[in-house]
């Protein structure tokens, strides 16, 4: 459980390796769920806790993400909010980028971040602030480019580094430890990211500041000039051929 500004947030580990997300705010039992992949664990929760669910947030249509939509909607009459277009009849209300949404107590803004999937988009709670980053932007790692461009991905991921310093990430996966594994690969002399990978284990709840995932996340440092050398660059590379070496590395570590 994580607190800020009377906001909760309960993160359940799900399936392999995935999360979802309640947030309810400490003054009422009103509740979202963000990418609820497994109906039975999220319906625990909002029932131990009263919660009374009143929309379900969707990051892009992955089966993990949305396998539990259904059941949850058909148990609650939650209203789905989730990308245009996405092909995905679950979904009641599409979110175009950059809106501003209100659902109860809650508002939050929608920002599309195509990449790894075409319609991939993340939500913004600017007043606590936190993001839910679906698969664009991991903790010290970034999703797969499946559906989209690398300029795509790069776009995103760039608009993610220019929110506030001080935005708590809430990822769809769990691959923390793998991701700084990589990370430490590149950047043996990065004393941070040891102590991430001595730290996380022992922490209740995977997240961190957007100022704290860019000192051990080389996907957000794609113009870092010892990224570079590490990556056996020799003349300076522009910032999509950064994310693209990265990319292949990254990907054949599973
Ligand atoms: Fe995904």
């Amino acid at each position: 459980m994580f607190t800020a500004n009377g906001l909760i947030v309960y993160q359940l580990p799900i399936l392999e390796d995935n999360f979802s997300y309640l947030i309810k705010q400490d003054r009422s039992n009103e509740a979202l769920a963000i990418d609820p992949g497994d109906a039975d664990k999220v319906m625990k929760l909002v029932e131990e806790k009263g919660m009374d669910l009143k929309a379900i947030l969707i990051t892009h249509v992955h089966a993990k993400h949305v396998q539990g939509v259904h059941e949850i909607k058909a148990k609650t009459g939650c209203l789905v909010i989730g990308p245009p277009n996405a092909g995905f009849e679950e979904i009641d209300q599409d979110v175009a980028d950059d809106e501003e949404c209100s659902i109860g107590l809650f508002s939050f803004q929608t920002l599309s971040t195509p990449g790894h999937t075409k319609d991939s988009q993340i939500y913004l709670f600017e007043d606590f602030p936190l993001i839910f980053s679906g698969d664009t932007l991991l903790l010290a790692g970034a999703g797969r480019i499946f559906e989209g461009s690398t300029q795509q991905m790069y776009n995103s991921l760039k608009k993610i580094r220019s929110l506030n310093q001080k935005t708590h990430i809430f990822c769809g996966h769990n691959s923390y430890e793998k991701n700084l594994l990589f990370a430490l690969g590149l950047e043996p002399e990065n004393e941070e990211i040891y102590k991430r990978l001595e730290t996380h284990r022992i922490r209740s709840i995977t997240t961190t500041t957007l100022q704290d995932d860019l000192l051990v996340n080389p996907f957000l440092r794609l113009d870092d000039p010892k990224l570079h050398h590490a990556l056996g660059f020799k003349h300076k590379p522009s910032d999509l051929q950064v994310l693209e070496e990265l990319r292949i590395r990254r990907n054949q570590l599973s």
